[in-house]
């Protein structure tokens, strides 16, 4: 059932192009410009005219909550908050009126996400849900939702689930977007012809970087600790590249938005340090290149992810993933591509138990 690959989380990164192809079968027709969410329908009015969006997540279904904050505000001009589901459960929470919720939930059976959103319910709010298990408490429990169908998800480390998961935020951002006329209907035409090419884009993403990420392996393998940085859109992707270290390798890991290195991170900067930049070329690409130097001339080790081409970060790091362009908006889920294979690369030389780590479920029912 591996289809010949030696672990499930192997499997299910290679699937990446297909499983998020067929995330957006019968969704998104791009000679069209076309997207339909059949399972929000009738509440797209509803979340257009929200004065609010709040996320309620866990673990790795978080971090696609924090890309899909940063894209509901940005391209849809809605704020938007976002919450561990654990942290909501216990707190003292105020939601006013025309808040729109939204559960983002692989097995939707974490047993948080499923109390938190039936508290949100409780008190008044609209509740979406983005799950991948068809018929799963969070999916009964939701008043509307999407699900990912990127099929059964074995290994512990979330990878297929949430590329999935991120290619639904996508379409929501978009539709919502053109329904509510925050985005030039030209700019968003551009957008969909441009996501209807990432599926092909992840399938590259995975042949061009496997020799790099696999030096890379090699070099950082021994490594205690590893830090990763990014910003904007791509710090959710430092969260997940680092979690997915942690979880399968059990070398400590920490994800930090770059900027904020300087306010401690940094002390912990030596030789011994390996540090991976996710550094697309976007509008904080010249601030990247400063946090990069200052990492340098600590003696730290570099790592970039960097958009093909790109000659200058090349010259300062001590390794570099090249990664296909994209509008700046997608490169996220080109981005998380070589960081679970890095981490799946050095599980594998470290001889980890990969699809069951350690002292971890594939879903957490029990608090
Ligand atoms: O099934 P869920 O998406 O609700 O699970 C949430 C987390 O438990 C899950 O993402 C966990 O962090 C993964 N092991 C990460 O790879």
């Amino acid at each position: 059932e591996k289809g010949g690959f030696e672990h499930f989380m192997l499997k299910e990164i290679m699937e990446q192009p297909r499983t998020f192809r067929d995330c957006l079968r019968g969704r998104l027709k791009a000679e069209e410009a076309y997207i339909k969410l059949g399972g929000i329908r009738d509440y797209i009015d509803e979340i257009i005219s929200a004065k609010r969006i709040l996320i309620i997540a866990c673990g790795t279904s978080y971090h696609a909550g924090l890309v899909a904050k940063y894209l509901f505000e940005d391209l849809c001009g809605i704020p938007t908050d976002i919450d561990f589901a654990s942290e909501f459960r216990y707190r003292k929470v105020v939601i006013t009126e025309r808040t729109v919720v939204l559960g983002i939930s692989q097995s939707g059976e974490t047993a948080d996400t499923i109390v938190a959103l039936e508290k949100a319910k409780k008190k008044g709010a609209k509740v979406l849900g983005i799950c991948n298990v068809v018929g799963s408490s969070i999916a009964r429990l939701t008043d509307a939702g999407v699900y990912t169908h990127v099929g059964v998800e074995i290994g512990v480390a979330s990878t297929k689930a949430f590329t999935g998961q991120l290619a639904i935020i996508y379409m929501m951002a978009l539709l919502i977007a053109k329904e509510k006329g925050s985005l030039e209907y030209e700019k968003y035409r551009h957008l969909v012809e441009e996501f209807d090419q990432i599926p092909d884009k992840i399938e590259q993403t995975l042949k061009n970087t496997y020799t790099a990420v696999e030096q890379i392996s090699a070099a950082c393998r021994t490594a205690s600790s590893m830090i990763y940085l990014g910003r904007g859109l791509n710090y959710p992707i430092a969260l997940e590249g680092a979690l997915k270290l942690k979880e399968i390798t059990y070398i400590h890991a920490e994800g930090y938005p770059a900027a904020e290195m300087k306010h401690g991170p940094i002390a912990l900067i030596d030789e011994n340090m390996f540090v991976v930049f996710i550094a697309p070329k976007d509008k904080t690409y010249e601030k990247i290149v400063s946090n990069i130097q200052e990492v340098k001339s600590r003696g730290g080790k570099v790592v970039a992810l960097v958009t093909e081409g790109d000659k200058t970060i090349a010259k300062m790091a001590d390794y570099t993933i090249e990664i296909p362009e994209t509008d700046k908006i997608f490169t996220p889920v080109l981005n998380i591509i070589p960081l679970q294979m890095l981490s799946y690369q050095v599980a594998k030389l470290r001889e980890c138990n990969i699809d069951q780590p350690r002292n971890l479920a594939k879903s957490v029912t029990v608090e």
